[in-house]
């Protein structure tokens, strides 16, 4: 099969390493691709973002099958275009991905379908949010509606923090995304992540992970895209894990089927587990970034046939297989982030390749030869271990022999599943 992968982070390195062990691959490309992704595929120069442009370069080249790595090509329609042109697409259609791309439409979805999360009620101005939230009190959680790269959530404790947060969104703070905003109930307890593929009618479940969202150790900080992850989150038993496809991934599958949206790709479930049970916070339409990089880790079984059954309807002939090991992984992220921060850095080294351990490339370029980064967050070095505190001394022990003057990371990643481990 001839595969075209879509993206440039750390999570498309990890899948274009996993793919590129595939016995059923016989050609892999990728665009726009990094240094660390050049090293299973070939970088090939289509824009991504011109959805004609990327079914030309597929019908050219023969291509079989395009795995969709981020949300922005999903949520501007790319799985369609290629679709309609014939061409077998991992990623949901631009409808099915107002799961991510709309956070009153999941609710709605949730509403309709008895799928446990918080109670909500959709604004499109600031005064009836604002008396909402008052008679509601704190704590309670505003969100801009859209697409705001990670940031459009506040969680306020306070009853002054709330209603800021609605002047913010509908001051523009998050442009578009906050023309509409969601208002809802506060949840209480550990978070965790989940993934499922999805074939439109049936769900696969995957595995679990936990994130670190705060740049600082001690989850401290502002938010970030994550600044470390792990799998498996302990949090996910095999009950809760049962609960969550009975209660909220099978229902949002067949309500997605019942509304003419039918899901297809891979559903990452953001659940806060309650004392009643997992409940959603949230979706998104793609592997997590690093979370994908932890699960690649653990998948024993081939990657492709899993991505190309969810594709193509047909996962109920389907099965994966997990190590029963932990994976951690932990970013480096260039001094400044999630703030702004010197592009361009050298990157001096990069330790060894050595069995169990990987360092997936995110922001980074080859310039004259000499690796630089060029994001925010830059390297994701991960590491397989018999326990999480296992895999997290791997980790760290490997990160250490990076050189790299301008890259930091957490001390910390994870330390909640450390600390169980000690219990
Ligand atoms: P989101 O962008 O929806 O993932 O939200 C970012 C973070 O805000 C989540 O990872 C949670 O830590 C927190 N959060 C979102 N919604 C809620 C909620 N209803 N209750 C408590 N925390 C929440
Ligand atoms: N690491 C969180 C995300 O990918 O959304």
């Amino acid at each position: 099969m001839k595969v075209l992968l879509i993206g440039s982070g750390g999570r498309e390195h990890a899948l274009a390493w996993k793919l590129a062990q595939s016995p059923r691959l016989t050609a892999l490309y990728a665009a726009p691709g990094n240094p660390g992704i050049a090293e299973e595929a070939t970088i090939v120069d289509v824009d991504t973002a011109d959805n004609a442009a990327v079914l030309a370069f597929c019908r050219r080249e023969a291509i079989d099958f395009v795995v969709v790595g981020p949300e922005a090509p999903l949520v501007a329609g790319l799985a369609d275009t290629l679709r309609n042109g014939g061409i077998a697409v991992f990623g949901p259609s631009a409808a099915a991905a107002q799961l991510e791309g709309s956070k009153g439409f999941t609710k709605d979805i949730c509403a309709k379908y008895n799928i446990p999360t918080g109670a909500y009620q959709r604004f499109t101005s600031a005064e009836p949010a604002k008396a909402y939230i008052r008679q509601n009190g704190a704590p309670i959680v505003i969100k801009a509606d859209g697409l705001a790269a990670g940031k459009g959530v506040t969680v306020a404790m306070s009853l002054e923090d709330a209603l800021d947060a609605v002047d913010s969104c509908f001051s523009g703070a998050f442009g578009a995304a906050g023309a509409e905003v969601v208002v809802e109930a506060y949840l209480d307890g550990e978070e965790a992540s989940f993934f499922c593929l999805c074939d439109g009618t049936s769900a696969l479940a995957l595995a679990s992970a936990q994130d670190h969202k705060r740049v600082g150790d001690g989850d401290t900080g502002p938010n970030t895209g994550g600044m470390g992850a792990y799998s498996p989150a302990p949090v996910m038993t095999p009950d809760m894990v049962e609960r969550t496809m009975r209660d909220i991934i099978e229902p949002t599958i067949a309500g997605m089927a019942d509304s003419g949206h039918p899901f297809t790709g891979v559903l990452f479930a953001g659940l806060m587990i309650t004392a009643k049970g997992p409940e959603l916070i949230e979706y998104n339409v793609r592997f997590g970034d690093p979370e994908c990089q932890v699960l690649m880790m653990r998948l024993k079984s081939d990657l492709l046939p899993l991505l190309h059954a969810a594709a193509t309807g047909t996962l109920a002939s389907v099965s994966a297989e997990w190590r029963d090991e932990a994976a951690l992984t932990v970013v480096m992220a260039s001094k400044g982030y999630p703030g702004a921060y010197e592009k361009n850095t050298p990157i001096a080294k990069l330790p060894e390749a050595e069995a169990g351990t990987k360092v997936f490339h995110a922001g980074t370029a080859l310039k004259d030869g000499q690796l630089v980064a060029t994001g925010g967050r830059v390297l994701n070095v991960t590491a397989m271990g018999s326990t999480v505190s296992d895999a997290k001394d791997r980790a760290y022990a490997a990160l250490d022999r990076v050189e790299w003057d301008n890259g930091f990371s957490r001390r910390d990643i994870g330390w909640q599943a450390v600390e169980r481990e000690k219990a």
